[in-house]
This record gives structure tokens, sequence and C-alpha cells, in this order.
């Protein structure tokens, strides 16, 4: 949720700031703004829109110089206009600032700020930094050396919420002053003479893979030479450098027209390298390193928690049945932002599972928080290595699906659900409620998930001309049942999202306390049904809605044409182990919420309103 990107180097900075913002945009792209050093003043260009409205201004109006700071915006306070787009400047010129992250007690800074003089041109919450900023510095205390650190730390004392900023000025010149609360940063460390900082390592891998991820309560100072860290209220500290293990094409679209359709269509390599070295197919069982060590905790384990959002969340809900059915473990999902707030109960011996395919997302981090201090074991099933959520667990899994660029989450979705299942076999295995042969069924499965997914993929022409029948509908219902009731939920979650046409995902059997009231022949209905053992309940299900006159579009499993006279159109995916079943419904639904995005002129990588990761709650 809005990117930072900085440098300081000798090469020309523009070009550097504007390559990093395009590949942080899918965090934000409400607004784009630069500020750069040039002949010892700063020249900010910002403009509201996308970073090519951005680039287009620097053409017309273009500024030089070596180092300079980025960013692009996810509006929280104040509409996405040029005034509001980052950075902000002092009143006199000399400080700009970056931020990610909110100011909770702005306005009555802002308040205060305005009775001591001060006037303000923008609506943002980030504006009232610069002034306590540059009011340090009036005040004397910014004249000593590194006078731009002393005056950046004594305004972060008297703001209260989230941040991660990036600071320049004229009165304290060659370096970018950096500080971290609560929202991602790092410093891009590289041989000659050049440093980088950014939120995320999409910004700098182009150039370096030597990153250092700053804590919370970190701040830096980044020069031509190198770096150092402080904590705010103590002297330097060291961090060590991480190496990222993602290359440049994972952050390119690779001749795809979008991400989200690049990172569909490599799910049976992603699903290849979450399970890669962790199948141990003979003995029924999986090794998963993250969780070395941590048996005894497994063993004595008498409740779960899953905490997650969004897609996150429901790739959850999956977990939760396989947890209870295989690994015998009462397990609960809990929407983070719900947990965190409403005083939860928990228990000795309550194991949370924290699930973000960014590993930022603030209510996940602030509800595994919570749940740390009240004494549970944290695990965490994350994408992004080196994120917060997993420096902060005590234990995890990480998924290996590569860098996910597309807003609409879909490889980190079946990538988690494929480390769920491998959780519950080692948990099952471990608490002798799985037996061997049927450890070994899953594991199986698991195998031939990719190739499985591959053979879905084939069928994409098959799902485009669905998208045609359907992509002019307001509204869709999506149904299943068991496993596959969250994989509804997905499908109906991708739709609206991507396409903005209104979907739901219920249980089937519950459509009838409600939503069978809206079915009539305006009204499709998606109906997840692969032959498992709610089959004929689903079946049912489906003859209730055929007979109100509702459209039918049914995901069944190969060779079953049972269904077929109720459905006016059919998906057929491969059969698999029940529990991965909600793998291989979602791929196809995937595609067809894609193409009907595309076909209903939807930026399909950036919908409108939504951020790949909320680091605000
Ligand atoms: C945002 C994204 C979703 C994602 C959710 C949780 O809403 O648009 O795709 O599922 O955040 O993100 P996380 O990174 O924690 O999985």
């Amino acid at each position: 949720m809005c990117g930072i990107v900085g440098y300081i180097g000798e090469q020309q900075v523009t070009p550097l700031l504007i390559q990093g913002l395009k590949r942080l945009e899918y965090r934000g792209y409400d607004s784009a703004g630069v500020a750069v050093l040039q002949n010892g003043s700063i020249q900010v260009r910002k403009e509201a829109g996308k970073i090519k409205e951005l680039e287009d201004l620097l053409e017309k109006e273009p500024v030089e110089g070596v180092y300079g700071i980025g960013h692009t915006r996810w509006a929280t306070h104040g509409p996405p206009t040029d005034r509001n787009a980052h950075p902000h400047v002092s009143e006199n010129g000399d400080i700009a600032v970056v931020h990610n992250g909110i100011i909770e007690n702005a306005d009555v800074l802002r308040k205060r700020l305005q009775e001591r003089g001060h006037s303000f041109s923008s609506d943002t919450d980030t504006e009232v930094l610069v002034h306590l900023i540059e009011e340090v510095y009036d005040s004397g205390e910014g004249r000593s050396r590194e006078s731009l650190e002393r005056a950046v730390e004594a305004a972060l004392q008297q703001v209260e919420g989230t941040y991660g900023i990036a600071v320049v000025s004229t009165r304290d010149p060659n370096k970018i002053v950096v500080a971290r609360l609560g929202s991602p940063l790092l410093i891009g460390v590289a041989d000659h003479n050049e440093t980088f900082v950014a939120s995320d390592a999409a910004a700098v891998i182009a150039h370096t893979r030597d990153v250092v991820y700053l804590d919370d309560g970190d701040m830096a100072t980044i020069t031509r030479e190198g770096y150092t860290v402080h904590r705010t209220t103590q002297g330097p500290v060291k961090r060590e450098v991480s190496r990222v293990d993602w290359d440049l094409g994972e952050v390119e679209r690779g001749g795809y027209p979008h991400f989200m359709l690049k990172e569909i269509t490599e799910q049976p390599n992603t699903l290849r390298e979450t399970m890669r070295g962790r199948l141990l197919e003979e003995e029924g069982n999986v090794q998963l390193g993250g969780l070395i060590g941590m048996d005894e905790e497994l063993k004595r384990t008498e409740r779960i928690i899953i905490l997650g959002c969004g897609t996150s969340w429901h790739s959850g809900l999956i977990g939760e049945y396989m947890l209870e059915d295989m690994a015998r473990i009462p397990t609960d999902v809990e929407y983070a932002s719900e947990f965190r707030y409403r005083r939860p109960v928990v228990e000795p011996n309550t194991l949370t599972i924290s699930i973000s395919q960014s590993g930022e997302t603030a209510d996940t981090l602030h509800a595994m928080r919570e749940a740390k201090q009240q004494g549970a074991t944290t695990l965490g099933i994350v994408n992004t290595v080196g994120s917060t959520i997993p420096r902060e667990t005590d234990a995890g899994v990480y998924l290996h699906a590569g860098a996910e660029i597309g807003v609409a989450s879909t490889k980190a979705f079946t990538s988690q659900v494929v480390v769920l299942a491998m959780m519950t076999v080692h948990l099952g295995r471990l608490r002798g409620t799985l037996s061997e042969s049927r450890g070994r069924e899953i594991v199986r499965a698991l195998r031939q998930l990719p190739e499985q997914v591959a053979e879905i993929l084939k069928r994409e022409e098959e799902i485009k001309k669905l998208a045609e029948v359907y992509k002019d509908s307001r509204n869709a219902l999506y149904l299943g049942r068991g496993y596959n009731f969250p994989a509804a939920l997905e499908g109906a979650l991708k739709l609206k999202e991507i396409s903005y046409i209104h979907a739901e995902g219920y249980p089937a059997a519950e459509m009838k306390h409600g939503p069978i009231a809206l079915i009539d022949k305006e009204m499709p209905v998606v109906v997840i049904a692969p032959r498992d053992s709610v089959y004929d309940k689903i079946r049912s299900n489906v003859e209730e809605v055929k007979a109100r006159g509702g459209a039918v579009l049914g995901v069944v499993s190969e060779g079953d044409t049972e269904l077929d006279q109720h459905l006016d159109h059919a998906i057929r995916i491969p059969r698999t182990h029940e529990a991965l079943s909600p793998i291989l419904a979602s791929v196809p639904l995937q595609l067809f919420a894609y193409h009907i995005a595309v076909l209903r002129g939807c930026n399909v990588d950036q919908p409108r309103n939504l951020a790949k990761s909320v680091t605000v709650e």
C-alpha cells in the first residue's frame, strides 16, 4: 500500500526513481511524485494518476540530479489529487518527505502547527511530518552535525501511528534519512558508490539483490558510500544483509498482457516450487524445514486459530476443513481485523497460523502480535521472504511462489492451500491421527497437482467463451459445499474485485435461507460440484436453482455427466483428493473472472480502490 523508492549515487536519479516506482505501482496507483536535489534546491514533480502521467510531466519539466526520493500513493487522507500526491515539501522548500502508513494524531498536530503559524498545502497526514521536521530545524536543534537525523527523530517522537518515511533536505545534503514503524522499508546495498531505499524489493531488484530489511523503530542514513542504522532512541545497530531469492523476470510481465494472467499461468510451476523437496511419498509424510524443532509445541496443541484477510482468509477456511478432518485439532479461522479488536480468548496450547501473501498486511500482523502476547505459539504461511510476519512468528513455511504483482491473488492462493495441506499431513502424522496410507494418498495427489493445473490451463479458450456469455451479468452467485465452500467465496471475490460485477459466495445449502430469493434468469449461479462426499447434496441444490430459472455454470469432475441436464454450461476439472479439489476448482474460476474483466475493459492488474499490500488498518 503506497510505494517508496529512493536513490543516492552517481547516476541520474529520475529514470531510476521512475523505474522503481513502476515496479511498485501495484502497491498503490492514485498519484505519484519525485523530489530530486538539483543544484542545491529540491525540485518536486508530482501528479494525480498513474506513473505514466508523472513520466509525461517529467518530460515537459525535466529535473536533473544524483539523489532523490519517489512515491506512488494509495490515498488514505485526502483524495488522489496533485496537491495530495507525495513528496510533501516544507514551507521554505528545503525539506521533502515521502511516507507510507498513517499518522493517527495528524489532526491534532495539524491544528497545533496551524496555531503556531504553519500553513498547509495538502489534506494529507504526511504533510504534518514535514512541518514538524522543519520546526525542529528552525528551533536551532538542527544546526549540529547529523542535523537531519536529529530533526527527523524529534519529529517522529511527536507522531502516533505507522510510518515508513524517506526524507531529504538541502540543509543537510548528500543523504537520505529513512525510518520505519509498522510500514516496511529496506535498503538496497550496491557496490559502486550508490545506495537505494525502497518499501519493497521489487523496486531495487534490477540493481541489487543485497538488501537490509529495517525493523520497526529503526532509522537509517543512506549515503553514496553506504548506510548506518540507528534505533530511534539508542545508538547504532547492526542489521544483516539478506539476499533476495527471486529475479527481475518475476516482476516483469514477460509478454503477458497482464500480471494476473501471467501468475495464473505460472501455477503449475509455482505449485512445484511450493512442494519442492517437501514431499515424502513413500512415508506418506512431508518435511517442512521451517517447522524443525517445533514438534513438542505441535504435539501439545489443543486449538488452532488461523488469521488472515481477503484471499488468505479463504485459504485459511480450506485449512480449517483439512486440519479438523485429518489432524483432528479444533480450528477456527478469524478475520485478522476482527480478532485483534475483540479481546479474543487465547487458551494455553493454542497455535496460530497467520496466512499472508505479502507478510505485511497490518491487520494480520497485529492479530498475530496480539495472540503472541497472550501466549500462543505463532506460525506463518507467507510468500514474501524477509517480510515482517515471518520475522516475528516463532516458525513458518514459505510459499516460494515468487513475486505476486497482480492485485487479485491467484498463485499465492493455490500455494497457500498446498502449504496448509502439507502442514496438515505433518500434524496428522505427528499426532497419529493420519495413517501412513491416508498420508500417502494426499502426498500422491499433491504431486499430481501441477500436471492437473496445466491440463485446466489448456482449456483457457473454452473458459474465455464462457466469459463472453456471462460478461454482462450484474450479479452472480457462487455455491459450494464442504471443501469447496471456501472455493465459492474465492471465486466470487475474484470476479467482484476485478470485473466489478457484484458476486457472492455461499454454502450451497444456505442458499435456501436467503439468496434463493434473488434467483431468476438474469442471475448466473456458479456451482462447484466435483465428485466428492457432498456431491449428492449439492446436486439437490443445483436442481433447486434450475427449478427457479437460474442459469447454472457447473465446475464438475471430468467424466461426470450426471449433472449435465441441469447445467447451462460446464467446466470440467481433473479428479483429485477431496481436500485438494478447491485448488483445481479455483484455477478455471480465476481465468473466468480474468476474461470477464478484460472483456468489460477493466484494468485487471490495478482494480479501482484496491491495493496489493494493505499496510494500514
Ligand atoms: C489485499 C489484496 C488481496 C489479499 C489481501 C490479504 O486485499 O488485494 O489479494 O488477499 O490483501 O493480503 P496478504 O498479503 O496478507 O495475503
